[in-house]
């Protein structure tokens, strides 16, 4: 059965619209967890654009599962990464202009330049997982690198509309989760779920942990609504 690790970048992405200091990740990190989630992840993004580096190096103090840090395959990352020691690093492409993580890592194309960095973090013991598309051929690149996990970019299937494309994504998940699990990889997947589409997903063979941000930050503004309002109206 999968496990939910829980993303908490946009309790960030909340905090940095007014540059004040709540909602704190930290904090939502900590409820999670009484939640039950299994893990706690967090991307630093080169803009920092919500995670600051504070964050992680505070949630690698206080989280109790595992941190998972999501980051760019650059210089800069990898020795935050070295320093903070999480248990497990996701790498992921960047840019800049991008709303959310577009698309998964190129790894054939950046096969070399990607095992040396995972080589590094695993003399500092540190897990390594790849973010990648639904596509065989990125699964075995992957694993050529040294990497122990990917993550299936789920954006595809969740993005997706009609009975027949939907199926047609959620295959590709089944199909690369299998192979992956062939080669011996341990298999996360994630991005776009939500409460109406993660059931599909849930169900499919060898995915071990499934990371959610956005749907879970969103239901808890709304779900927390009446009761932040209650509590504001009994103080005036
Ligand atoms: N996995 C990866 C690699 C991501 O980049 C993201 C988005 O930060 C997520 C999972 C979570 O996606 P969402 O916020 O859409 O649930």
């Amino acid at each position: 059965m999968a496990t939910l690790g829980v993303n908490v970048d946009h309790i960030a992405t909340i905090r940095q619209a007014r540059a004040e200091s709540e909602p704190d990740p930290v904090q939502a990190a900590v409820l999670a967890e009484l939640a039950g989630a299994s893990g706690i992840t967090a991307h630093l993004r080169e803009d920092r654009r919500h995670i600051q580096d504070r964050d992680i190096y505070i949630l690698k103090q206080v989280v109790k599962t595992h941190l998972n840090l999501e980051m760019a395959p650059v210089t800069e990352m990898v020795n935050i990464a070295v320093d903070v020691l999480p248990y497990m690093v996701t790498l992921v492409p960047e840019k800049r202009q991008e709303k959310t993580t577009e698309g998964g890592l190129p790894v054939r194309e950046r096969e070399k330049e990607l095992a040396e960095i995972v080589e590094n973090f695993r003399s500092h013991n540190i897990l390594v997982s790849l973010f990648i598309d639904p596509d065989i051929n990125e699964v075995k690149a992957a694993k050529k690198t040294g990497a122990t996990h990917i993550e299936l970019h789920t954006g595809y299937y969740a993005n997706s509309s009609g009975i027949t494309a939907i199926s047609e994504e959620l295959g590709k998940l089944k199909d690369c989760a299998m192979a992956a699990n062939k080669l011996g990889l341990h298999i996360n997947a994630g991005h776009g779920l939500n409460y109406r589409n993660v059931g599909s997903v849930a169900q499919v063979d060898y995915i071990e942990e499934l990371n959610i941000g956005h749907s879970i930050i969103a239901r808890a503004a709304l779900s927390g609504m009446e009761s932040a309002v209650r509590d504001m109206i009994a103080l005036i």
